[in-house]
């Protein structure tokens, strides 16, 4: 977390306190430029709030400002609420954030379908 390529998008509640946090970098995946998030967390009090999902947005919308060609994370599929988030929320954003999933089985995109190498996508 300390790397210098390490960028934070932070959000804060009323009293300034930190709630949630994305871990972000701008990176080169398979030759395309790409804003890969490499965490979203959010403390346990301020779930299900649409914060996530609003998060996310903000990185799409930094992504498409900077001329990256999508937006990229990784989720396991063992983390069903993470999963039920990426794969149903944002499911009308399957053109811009693609899922891969880190386990044995074939990294499968946000339509079900198995993939023998990371998908990609673009900005549209
Ligand atoms: C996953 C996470 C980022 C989602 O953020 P959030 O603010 O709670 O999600 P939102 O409120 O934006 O959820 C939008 C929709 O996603 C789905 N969703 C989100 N969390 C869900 C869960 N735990 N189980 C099932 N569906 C979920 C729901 O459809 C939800 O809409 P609804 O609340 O109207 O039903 C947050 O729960 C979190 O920080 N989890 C722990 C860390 C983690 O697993 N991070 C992801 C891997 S890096």
């Amino acid at each position: 977390m300390n790397d210098e390529r390490a960028w934070y998008l932070l959000a804060r509640d009323a009293d300034s306190s930190p709630v949630a946090f994305s871990h972000f970098r701008f990176d080169i995946e398979c030759g395309e430029e790409v804003l890969y998030c490499y965490e979203v967390q959010l403390e346990s009090r301020v779930r299900r709030k649409g914060l996530g999902k609003f998060l996310i947005q903000i990185l799409q919308l930094i992504a498409n400002s900077t001329q990256m060609k999508k937006v990229m994370l990784t989720v396991f599929k063992q983390n069903k609420g993470a999963y039920q988030f990426f794969r149903e929320a944002l499911q009308e954003d399957v053109y811009i954030c693609w899922i891969h999933y880190c386990n044995s089985t074939p990294m499968t995109d946000n339509n079900g379908n198995n993939n023998e190498k990371p998908a990609t996508s673009t900005w549209s």
